[in-house]
């Protein structure tokens, strides 16, 4: 057995863990980030004393990254055999070593790793010291009798598997090395260890620690008392500013013991949990407007900068994210000071997940999932007790002092056992008002192979457990109605929090605002996290990677990975933007002829915004207004209608307001519609001259000549004054590429690789039975069929051409009997531009969907195909827009509707967005490929989230869509 596969000794010589701080005194702190002496060796075994060639790399890092292995992305599976304790034979050790310089040898010296993967053993001067595991969590060892004065060495050997590996099985790129801060602390002796701080009642704090020091309690800068304790001390503030994550507040805490200054934060503020079921701070009621947080850098993978999580936070907050999951492990100590700095609450994950345990008989149906009387689950195995409790005490020890703490979590996807309830109840003996999270206390076994299984995420209440050892029912994935039925059943107990809902992968997510619908209804939902922050990728020449990019990934899991809100480089896509509306602080309404407007903050009025809201008919300001409106927290005010709106328009009519802040930023956006009633467009009651032939029917009046193909049933040419406009005849179709978020239904519609099911709809056939004209119009009977199925739609098309050359579709479509939903229905084309430009009416100006438009208006926009492009590290359907009225192409091409139509622009086909499995394998070809269509699906939030809601699933029944087309 090696040393890092022995549950008897889990860490040799580190010290105990205690608060994060560092003594902010002369010389106390050094660095040792940056270059270091590095061998890699592909077996541990081989590692030699006397190392004689180096290489040089920086640290921190990850050494996939600096191209000693390839990276490798896996989500449950272990990247090597699940037979805990033991790591694999064949386990690679990369040896770092560098110099560094002691002055004071009369003041202690210590050794920090705040990050490495996965075990380390140190070596100082060539003598061993200790060895630690634990990824995500600090290691501190006492080096002072092995260094001396001038210059030592400090060398540690990292191994890339270790026991620790069982518990480090969280979803994301696999990588090793030192990647975190590393450092060395100079300290005088009899320096304080652990300090402990806490605040009571919100006017008291209370202070633990070992040792003597002069405390001295400031408030901005002055200071509000001072005092010298031994062992422990307290001190009253009468009306401290408390702290919350809308107006956070810090007070300081300066120590002076033996010439060593520590100085910490304290905000004041409590938590606990009301009769209704709600988390309060402060006693007021809160919503965890979350997100999931991992450390993901596109070009140092785990490796964060302190500049790059500064980003990451400065963007939450402008996206109106008020929580924070470490998802699933501690963050580096500097984001929690951010944290309490810039109002976040924090749910505070432990370094642990066994999740691969799912996997761990392959195929045997029985023992797969989470099958929690299984003895082999770690949490249920008593010799892994102490790593469990271990992990739960490093965390809470070195982060306790933060005020934007709010829950402990027990980690992530691990069953749930007895290891779990010693972890929960060590958090719970320390006495803190924190609550205890733990998703997995939720869960009970879902072994077996029945229906209710298969659906377990689903709305099964029957499978999830309420707890009263943890203090939220933390639940992830469940529909809106699942979460719904707990909030109104009277015998649960608990908050429920939802530590992962609405998917972001790809081009979604699809469901968020409706979430939130629900969540601000029920006191007993306290919100969630979105999974997640940020795409996790690696690129390589310019091109994002994932899963199953390199040949060495013995498993992997494809572009799971690539499920952030924000891209890897923290851009924006529309989902974004629906995250941020979603969480935004106002929500208007009307009633008659009064505006409500709803104040969602909870400590903040609103008069410290600005409302600007306008009139805009049919694209036109027709008035503008200005309020700073006096709302207290969590109440609704109002304001008058605007007067004088207009009794018809030419397409629509709304307010659009805009909420800002004292810096001029736009917070909060929404749209009501007036619904103004809207001009019709005028019918077509002089018909062009048609003639017939056996394959086609030629319209031709002055200035144009259209052909309509009886063979396809459909145009395939449309010539203005001797041009042609179509590139391509002017089909119905149904399919789009999937986006992400359809990872199952995807075979609904779609040949996979082994599937034989669905409607095969990639390659489909349209049959036209009979094509006529019949009293001045076109008449198409035809249907739509996938290849080796039976037609899944009969639609007919009745056109009207007009003497001007105006041309009126009216199709209607019925799905066959027992088909699948579709994912769009309407007609495609290409105009032969390779870049077309174009103004529409309609939903946007991002990406619309019917289930993601929240963040976007109806307006009169310019755009053009490139425009229409959002970049996805896996291409997908993208670009299409909802509520059309108008759409104008710049060859005078014009659609038009009294219903809203959905529009669809890109330089892409559909078929090109389905063969591209990276950004740069998408070509463009010359064209404008264009989408009018009846409707789309939603785009949902299904790759790990439930089923797309019935509401925003596009069955064909009794479809009629009509359209006119004006040049
Ligand atoms: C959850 C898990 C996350 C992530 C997500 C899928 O089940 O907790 O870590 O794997 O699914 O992206
Ligand atoms: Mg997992």
């Amino acid at each position: 057995m090696r040393y890092y596969e022995n549950l008897s000794k889990l860490s040799e010589n580190r010290l105990p863990q205690r608060s994060y701080y560092i003594p902010e005194n002369e010389g106390a702190y050094t660095l040792l980030n940056g270059t270091w002496r590095f061998h890699y060796y592909p077996l541990d075994i081989d590692v030699e004393k006397d190392i004689k060639e180096w290489d040089e790399i920086p640290v921190p890092s990850c050494w996939q990254i600096l191209g000693y292995e390839n990276p490798n992305y896996s989500d449950m599976d272990y990247p090597h055999p699940v037979d805990p304790p033991y790591a694999p034979d064949e386990n690679p050790c990369g040896v770092y070593e560098r110099d560094f310089d002691v002055t004071n040898t009369d003041n202690k010296t210590y050794f920090v790793l705040e990050g490495v993967c996965s075990s380390a053993k140190v070596e100082i001067n060539g003598k061993y010291v200790g060895f630690t595991m634990g990824n995500h969590l600090q290691a501190e060892f006492d080096i002072t009798d092995f260094v001396g004065k001038g210059k030592n060495t400090v060398r540690v050997y990292v191994t890339k598997w270790s026991l620790g590996s069982y518990l480090e099985d969280q979803d994301f790129f696999r990588f090793n090395g030192i990647f975190r801060d590393v450092y060395l602390l100079s300290r005088p002796k009899n320096h304080i260890a652990d300090i402990d701080i806490r605040t009571v009642n919100n006017q008291d704090i209370t202070v633990k620690f070992d040792g003597e020091a002069k405390i001295t309690l400031l408030d901005a800068g002055e200071v509000l008392e001072t005092k010298t304790a031994k062992g422990e001390a307290l001190f009253h503030v009468d009306n401290p500013v408390l702290w919350n994550a809308e107006k956070p507040y810090l007070y300081e805490l300066k120590f002076e013991s033996n010439g060593e200054i520590i100085t910490q934060k304290v905000g004041f503020r409590t938590i606990s949990v009301s009769d209704k079921y709600e988390v309060l701070i402060n006693g007021t009621p809160i919503k965890f407007q979350g997100v999931n947080h991992h450390d993901t850098n596109k070009d140092n993978g785990w490796c964060m900068t302190d500049e790059e999580i500064i980003e990451d936070l400065k963007l939450m907050k402008k996206l109106n994210i008020n929580a924070i999951r470490t998802s699933h492990y501690p963050p580096t100590p500097y984001f929690l000071n951010l944290c309490d700095e810039m109002g976040f609450y924090v749910i505070l994950e432990t370094d642990l997940e066994t999740h691969g345990f799912n996997l761990r008989y392959g195929n045997d149906k029985v023992r797969h999932g989470y099958d929690v009387e299984s003895e082999d689950w770690l949490c249920n195995k008593p010799e892994w007790k102490d790593a469990y409790v271990e992990r739960m005490q490093r965390a809470v020890e070195r982060d306790k002092n933060h005020a934007s703490v709010i829950m402990w979590s027990t980690g992530n996807e691990s069953c749930y056992g007895p290891n779990h309830k010693a972890m929960v109840a060590w958090a719970k003996s320390r006495g803190d008002d924190r609550l205890i999270h733990s998703e997995d206390a939720s869960r009970k076994s879902d072994r077996g192979d029945d229906e209710s299984k298969k659906n377990v995420r689903e709305l099964h209440p029957e499978y999830y457990n309420e707890r009263y050892e943890v203090d939220v029912h933390s639940r992830m994935y469940t529909k809106i109605a699942g979460i719904e039925a707990y909030a109104v059943n009277a015998e649960k107990k608990l908050p429920y929090f939802l530590c992962e809902y609405s998917h972001a992968m790809g081009n979604s997510p699809g469901d968020v605002y409706d979430y939130w619908e629900v969540i601000d209804k029920y006191p007993k939902l306290v919100g969630g996290c979105i999974w997640e922050w940020a795409d996790h990728t690696v690129v390589e020449d310019g091109v994002p990677k994932y899963g199953g990019d390199w040949e060495t990934e013995l498993c992997h899991y494809y572009n799971f990975c690539c499920d952030g809100m924000v891209g890897p480089d923290r851009s924006f896509k529309p989902g974004t933007f629906e995250v941020k509306t979603a969480y935004q602080p106002i929500r208007i309404t009307s009633d008659f002829d009064k505006l409500l407007i709803r104040n969602r903050f909870s400590f903040t009025n609103l008069n410290e915004y600005t409302l600007k809201y306008a009139v805009i008919c049919d694209g036109k300001v027709l008035s503008e207004y200005e309020a700073v409106l006096d709302i207290e927290p969590l109440s609704t005010g109002t304001l008058d209608m605007p007067a004088d709106l207009p009794e018809i328009c030419e397409r629509g009519c709304f307010i659009t307001f805009r909420l800002f802040d004292k810096d001029g930023y736009q917070v909060a956006i929404c749209q009501l519609d007036l619904e103004v009633e809207a001009k019709k467009i005028a019918k077509i009651t002089d018909l062009a001259k048609l003639v017939e032939g056996d394959k086609e029917i030629v319209a031709s009046g002055d200035g144009f000549e259209y052909i309509f193909s009886k063979i396809h049933g459909a145009f395939t040419s449309l010539k203005r004054d001797g041009k042609e406009l179509l590139a391509s005849p002017m089909r119905l179709s149904t399919l789009r590429a999937p986006v992400d978020n359809e990872l199952f239904a995807r075979k609904l519609w779609i040949r996979t690789e082994f599937d034989d099911i669905g409607e095969n709809m990639q390659s489909t056939f349209n049959k036209v039975y009979s094509c006529a004209v019949k009293a001045g119009n076109i008449v198409v009977d035809a249907s739509l069929a996938g290849v080796a199925r039976t037609p899944y739609l009969y639609y007919t098309m009745i056109i009207k051409i007009a003497s001007d050359g105006t041309i009126e579709y009216t199709t209607k479509a019925n799905g066959a009997k027992n088909v699948c939903w579709l994912q769009r229905l309407g007609y495609e084309f290409e105009l032969a531009e390779n870049n077309a430009e174009f103004e529409y009416y309609g939903m946007g100006p991002t990406n619309t969907y019917c289930d993601l438009h929240r963040h976007a208006t109806v307006d009169l926009y310019k755009s053009s195909a490139q425009n229409e492009y959002v970049q996805m590290i896996m291409p997908q359907e993208h670009g299409n827009h909802i509520g059309v009225k108008y759409i104008k192409f710049d060859n005078g091409m014009t659609f038009e509707a009294d219903t809203p139509f959905e529009t669809n622009v890109s330089l892409y086909s559909t078929k090109m967005l389905m063969d591209a499995k990276h950004i740069n394998e998408l070509k463009t070809d010359g064209k404008t490929h264009v989408r009018i269509d009846y409707k789309n699906s939603g785009v949902g939030s299904n790759s790990c989230g439930p089923s797309l809601v019935e509401k925003y699933k596009l069955y064909a029944n009794n479809v009629e869509f009509k359209f006119t087309i004006k040049f």
